[in-house]
């Protein structure tokens, strides 16, 4: 066979195949050439998810009828002046967009600069049909007919209209996060869906991903090196249950990267369960030399020069922010219905408490109060039962702690307190565990954890690659206080067990463990492990739902938590406490 050149429309047909995947890309592609003709303002329709009709329309520059021409050729760019492609700035510089989309569709590019008469031409895949004046505003106007129509094996691929206009939805979205300074409006089947006007990066992203982020959200600004992050992320407490509302954003150009997946997870890692997930808008700007755009056609991934950098530069970020939010948790929206219950502390301590003064109640003694709850094992909740409650009557005037002091427990579940300004209802559970885990961590931190040696070694039968998991763990379980030895292809020996867990049940606890190791797999460093371990531990150490606490035991509890960072939310991102104040209790009586 001998070799041929190809038709152009041939070479567009090819390079459409990696640009334009489904209508989403056509979209992104268009609106990215609005962008970076200066469009103030870009309107979006669509039909039937994009596969009948996708049409943008902008403010921006407009081209002159000769440059209309080329710019439905390959190759064809006003974005590379110089042949430098590392100095890029805009979204656009390959030159194949427009042609590779006009090859697949049927496409009229209409086109009005400033102070001149606006033009139109019309391409039926790949072939000019047609052309001529046209009246419209100044900006230019792409309509994109019958993506695939002729190109049945792509038609094939395409999904439901529905799911085609769920990712045009996406792309309008990033882009709009992208450029705050623009407006976007979209209208999908003739309905109106989404309309922005100009604002800031906050508030666009706001508008965007949630409302409750003004109230959910903290915002990120840091510097590293010559890199800035700025952003807005959700309070742990507030979740999801898909990775959805994720963005990235590089030097203003939204990415996918793996790297954001893998910093958030790091930053929020025991904040939240494992199948919850913060929302996240992240900003990340970088010099041009260390980021290289041009590695996809559809240029949605970037490739750093230091990988490692950038998500240093994420998890470090998120975490200084975390902590800082600190005990700060969003209070669940069942209880903000009725009234305003809360569960933020005020963190400007009332007269006469200092953290640093804070004396542990009497059953505390200097290893903190577990060894009460060792040997735990109610794993249930058992509301059919008799209320445990008690009263514990008000005698002497009450002492300004931000968690109050403990009256009562309702369920064996919760504790209930008196504070100064309201009624404060605790989690047990829920708060145990997280001090379980901050007590770990701070003995982790200062080197060891103490252990606590088995009288006769318990022996663990698991899986044998559960145990090939565990024993490849065995130096940071040993950190965690936790010794144990392989003992034959299905066993593993436990010598000693985290102080303080108090007595726990062995074999439970390492079979967690070796799912949560298999969870993670490499993908995480030792340090990151063995928090995400600490935590494993640190549940099953915790003081059940069902257990009945004497009024000193829930005394420290409160204490303890006011002292301790993190207590605001559990390991997996809800509340531990909630506060009904004062005024809120005198409206629930009609007293207000
Ligand atoms: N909405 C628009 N307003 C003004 N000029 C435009 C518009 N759309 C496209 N152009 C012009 O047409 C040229 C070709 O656009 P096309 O999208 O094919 O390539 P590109 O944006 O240069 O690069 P890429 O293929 O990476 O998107 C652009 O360089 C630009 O000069
Ligand atoms: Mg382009």
């Amino acid at each position: 066979m001998s070799i041929r050149r190809l038709p152009s429309e041939l070479i567009n047909r090819i390079a459409a195949g990696e640009v334009v995947e489904r209508p989403a890309s056509a979209l992104k592609e268009l609106v990215e050439n609005s962008l970076d003709a200066g469009a103030k303002s870009v309107a979006i329709r669509l039909s039937a998810g994009g596969l009948d009709l996708v049409e943008v329309t902008d403010d921006g520059s407009g081209m002159e009828p000769s440059d209309m021409g080329l710019a439905l050729e390959r190759h064809a760019t006003s974005k590379l002046p110089t042949d430098a492609i590392e100095d890029v700035t805009s979204f656009g510089f390959r030159g194949e967009a427009l042609p590779s989309i006009a090859s697949v569709s049927r496409l009229t590019l209409e086109s009005r600069p400033r102070g001149s008469d606006g033009w139109r031409i019309e391409m039926d895949h790949g072939v000019k049909a047609g052309e001529g004046p046209a009246a419209l505003p100044p900006g230019t106007r792409v309509r994109v007919n019958g993506l695939f129509d002729k190109v049945p094996a792509r038609r094939k691929f395409l999904r439901s209209p529905r799911a085609e206009y769920a990712a045009c939805l996406d792309v309008v979205k990033r882009l709009a996060m992208a450029r705050p300074d623009v407006a976007f409006s979209l209208e999908h089947d003739g309905r109106r869906v989404l309309s922005v006007q100009p604002s800031d990066g906050p508030v666009r992203v706001a508008a965007l991903l949630s409302h409750e982020l003004d109230r959910h959200g903290i915002g990120i600004d840091c510097v590293r090196h010559d890199m800035r992050l700025t952003g807005v992320i959700s309070l742990p407490t507030f979740n999801r249950g898909m990775a959805d509302q994720q963005f990235l954003f590089i030097n203003s150009r939204p990415v996918k990267d793996r790297l954001l997946v893998g910093a958030l997870r790091a930053a929020y890692r025991d904040l939240l369960a494992r199948d919850r997930h913060p929302i996240a808008a992240l900003f990340v700007d970088v010099p041009a030399a260390d980021v290289d755009i041009n590695v996809h056609p559809a240029k949605t991934e970037v490739r750093f020069r230091d990988p490692a950098a950038v998500r240093g530069l994420i998890v470090g970020g998120l975490k200084a922010a975390l902590d800082e939010a600190g005990h700060r948790s969003a209070a669940r929206e069942q209880f903000a219905t009725a009234v305003n219950w809360t569960s933020e502390p005020d963190r400007r301590p009332s007269e006469g408490w200092d953290p640093g003064q804070v004396s542990l109640a009497p059953v505390a003694d200097d290893k903190g109060w577990t060894p009460a709850f060792a040997g735990v094992t109610e794993k249930t909740l058992e509301f059919g039962r008799a209320p445990a409650a008690r009263a514990e009557p008000a005698t002497a005037p009450v002492p300004s702690y931000p968690l109050g002091v403990a009256r009562g427990q309702v369920a064996a579940t919760y504790i209930v307190a008196e504070a100064e300004d309201g009624l404060v209802i605790v989690d047990q559970h829920a708060a145990h565990e997280r001090l379980v885990l901050e007590r770990m961590r701070r003995a982790a931190n200062g080197g060891q954890v103490a252990r606590q040696a088995l009288l006769i070694p318990d022996v663990v039968e698991l899986d044998e690659p559960d145990c090939d998991r565990l024993e490849a763990a065995i130096a940071e379980l040993g950190e965690l206080g936790l010794e144990i030895e392989r003992f034959g292809p299905n066993a593993l020996l436990v010598r000693s067990t985290p102080a303080p867990l108090g007595k726990t049940d062995t074999s439970a606890l390492l079979a967690d463990l070796a799912a949560e190791l298999a969870e993670l797999g490499t993908a995480l460093s030792l340090r990151d492990k063995l928090d995400h371990v600490a935590a494993t531990i640190a549940c099953h150490g915790s003081v059940r739902a069902g257990r009945i606490l004497s009024v000193a035991e829930m005394n420290a509890l409160l204490r303890e938590m006011e002292v301790t960072p993190h207590s605001g939310q559990c390991n997996h991102g809800r509340p531990t406490w909630v506060k009904l104040a004062h005024g809120d209790i005198e409206k629930l009586f009609g007293r207000k």
